[in-house]
C-alpha cells in the first residue's frame, strides 16, 4: 500500500519512529514532511497528506501533530478525505471498515511510539466493508453532504 505520512514539529519524532515500521510491513512511504522538528504549521502538512490521498497518489494517509486534532481539521476540509484521529486500535480498524476512514490523525503528545504502531497497523490492515449496505448507504449520505456543501477545489 502507498502511504503519505507527514508531521509538525510535535509529531516528527513519532513520524520518524513510524516510517520504518510501515517500510518493514510492505508498504511505500510518502515522507511530505515536516524534516525536522523546528516548528511548522499543521495545516500546511494535513494539506500535503491530504491532497495525496484526495488526488489517489497515495491509498491513505497518516497525519501527526500534538493532539492530532488541528491535522484532523484541516485534513477534513479537502474533498474526499475522511479523517480522524484515533488514539485506540478499535476505532482504528472501525472507522475505516465502516466509515471508509481514509486518513488517520495521531497525537504524539497524547500516545507513545508502540500504541501507535499497533492503531496504524490495525488502520492499514483494514478494508472499507462496501457489501455491507448500511455501511455503504451512510458513505454515500456522508458524500452527498460533501457535494452539496463544499467547493470541489481539486
Ligand atoms: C503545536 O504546538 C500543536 O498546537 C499542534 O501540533 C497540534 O497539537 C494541533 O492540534
Amino acid at each position: 500500500m502507498k502511504i503519505a505520512i507527514g508531521a509538525d514539529h510535535g509529531g516528527f519524532l513519532l513520524k520518524e519512529a513510524l516510517k520504518p515500521y510501515l517500510v518493514q510491513a510492505g508498504h511505500t512511504v510518502i515522507d511530505v514532511g515536516a524534516p525536522s522538528d523546528e516548528p511548522s504549521d499543521y495545516p500546511d502538512i494535513a494539506a500535503m497528506v491530504a491532497q495525496k490521498v484526495m488526488r489517489a497518489d497515495s491509498d491513505r494517509g497518516i497525519v501527526i501533530c500534538g493532539s492530532g486534532v488541528g491535522a484532523c481539521v484541516a485534513a477534513n476540509k479537502f474533498p474526499r478525505i475522511r479523517a480522524s484521529v484515533c488514539h485506540d486500535t478499535y476505532s482504528a480498524h472501525q472507522g475505516v471498515e465502516h466509515d471508509d476512514m481514509n486518513v488517520l490523525c495521531l497525537g504524539a503528545r497524547i500516545i507513545g511510539e508502540a500504541l501507535a504502531k499497533d492503531i496504524v497497523s490495525s488502520f492499514i490492515s483494514a478494508k472499507f466493508a462496501a457489501d455491507v449496505e448500511r455501511y455503504k448507504r451512510r458513505l454515500d449520505k456522508v458524500l452527498d453532504i460533501e457535494r452539496r456543501f463544499s467547493a470541489d477545489n481539486t
